[in-house]
């Protein structure tokens, strides 16, 4: 049986570490949770010990109830450590090696994987001292899966948000099945919306977020792979440990991806790239006149159809975003652009995976096979999506 030590801190997000230690439990995970002071002030430990099954670790010197239950055995105990939600002060005191309390001298002590799940306001999150420690950590082998965009407790609405317990859950099951799946390899992601200039001031762009490509790209970071995120304008923060090449038109993107793309064992083109853009800038601003405006606008280059001519090794994965016919034109997509799967999404009705944190979604195979994945969070896609080309990887190298 696979055993977690789950450590929480003390955030409000406390309670929804509950939700978490049921999720591995019904995944038939052996859950022991570790509790600083400030935690216990959010939930008693007889909530974890109820749901846990086991006792609860609340101080360091604490009489053991069993043998080897100190920082050592505990640190010894577990395949992963998981501390959820995890505030900028215990990830500050791990970067700083501070080893004050039961829960930073369990992760000191730690020889398995040890994840972070962060959560708390954003101006912290965003903060410059805890970027730097989480970059370090990260650099150190630590583990972090983001904090989720959303309403905070604090009444804004940022990213800092503790993920969806069952986004966690599923994180942490794939660090316990060893889904380092992705290590020594390089994946190249693409994101995000491109603008194509009508002059200095104006452009034309789309609906896309950028989201879908960031989770994808830091899942791949997750599972230890090298990540290239090629990214359009977007208001996301961009994962901590991924290379950034930020661009703006459908031109800077193609040229960005394929100087990436030679070294790429991995390509995932969820961008939303202009199809056409304006044949010529306006230099400054155009002047409104009385009659209409006509605008001339060319074709631009197919990046992934590109990469598919290219391609030797890499695995190339496309996105189809349909208001009509999703599937045949989805397979359509894959044949022209020699793809080994495409996630297809209605686009434009009501379940348009534009700008959503949902999505519906299907994956598309060569040979007629399809994969219904339905409504999911757009976490659990990418999830889903890199667990599917870790599964063809594995198959290429047999
Ligand atoms: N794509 C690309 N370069 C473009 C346009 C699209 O690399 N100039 C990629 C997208 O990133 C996506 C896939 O191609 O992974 C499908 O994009 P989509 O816009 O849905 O399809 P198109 O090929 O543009 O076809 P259509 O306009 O007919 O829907």
């Amino acid at each position: 049986m696979k055993r977690i030590v789950l450590g929480v801190s003390g955030g409000i997000a406390a309670y929804r570490a509950l939700d978490v230690v049921r999720g591995l439990r019904r995944s038939g995970v052996d859950v022991h949770v570790v509790m600083t002071e400030a935690a216990q002030r959010f939930v008693a430990p007889l909530s974890f010990r109820t749901i846990s099954e086991n006792p609860v670790h609340t101080h360091m010197f604490q009489e053991p109830s069993q043998w080897n239950v100190n920082h050592v055995g505990l640190a010894e105990l577990g395949d992963l450590i998981l501390v959820c939600p995890a505030t900028a002060n215990v990830i500050g005191k791990v970067s700083g090696g501070i080893a004050d309390d039961l829960l930073t001298a369990v992760i000191m002590a730690a020889r398995v994987p040890v994840a972070f799940a962060p959560a708390m306001n954003e101006a912290m999150w965003l903060n410059p001292v805890v970027r730097a420690n989480v970059e370090r950590l990260l650099s150190l082998g630590y583990r972090f899966i983001e904090p989720a965009w959303g309403h905070l407790a604090c009444g804004h609405q940022g990213q800092g948000r503790l993920p969806e317990p069952q986004v966690i859950v599923e994180y942490a099951l794939s660090i316990l099945e060893g889904s380092g799946g992705l290590a020594g390899l390089k994946v190249l992601v693409t994101a995000g919306p491109t603008r194509e200039a009508i002059d200095s001031i104006r452009f034309l762009s789309n609906r896309s977020s950028g989201l879908m490509g960031y989770l994808v790209a830091e899942v791949a970071r997750n599972r230890g792979a090298e990540v290239v995120l090629v990214t359009g304008p977007t208001s996301l923060s961009p994962p901590h440990g991924v290379r950034l090449m930020p661009v703006e038109s459908a031109r800077e993107m193609r040229e960005a991806a394929l100087r990436e793309f030679p070294g790429a064992h991995v390509v995932v083109m969820a961008a939303a790239v202009a199809d056409y853009a304006p044949c010529r800038v306006v230099p400054g601003k155009i002047k409104k006149t009385e009659g209409p405006l006509e605008l001339r606008l060319e074709r631009t280059a197919d990046i992934l159809q590109e990469m598919g001519k290219l391609k030797d090794r890499q695995i190339l994965v496309g996105f189809a975003a349909e208001s009509e016919n999703l599937l045949e034109n989805a397979r359509s997509k894959m044949e022209r652009k020699n793809l080994d799967f495409v996630v297809a999404n209605p686009a434009g009705g009501p379940d348009s995976a534009f700008g959503a944190r949902e999505s519906r979604a299907m994956l598309v195979w060569p040979q007629g096979k399809t994969e219904d994945l339905g409504m999911v969070p757009k976490e659990v896609l990418a999830q889903t999506i890199l667990d599917r080309v870790e599964a063809l990887l594995v198959s290429r190298a047999q």
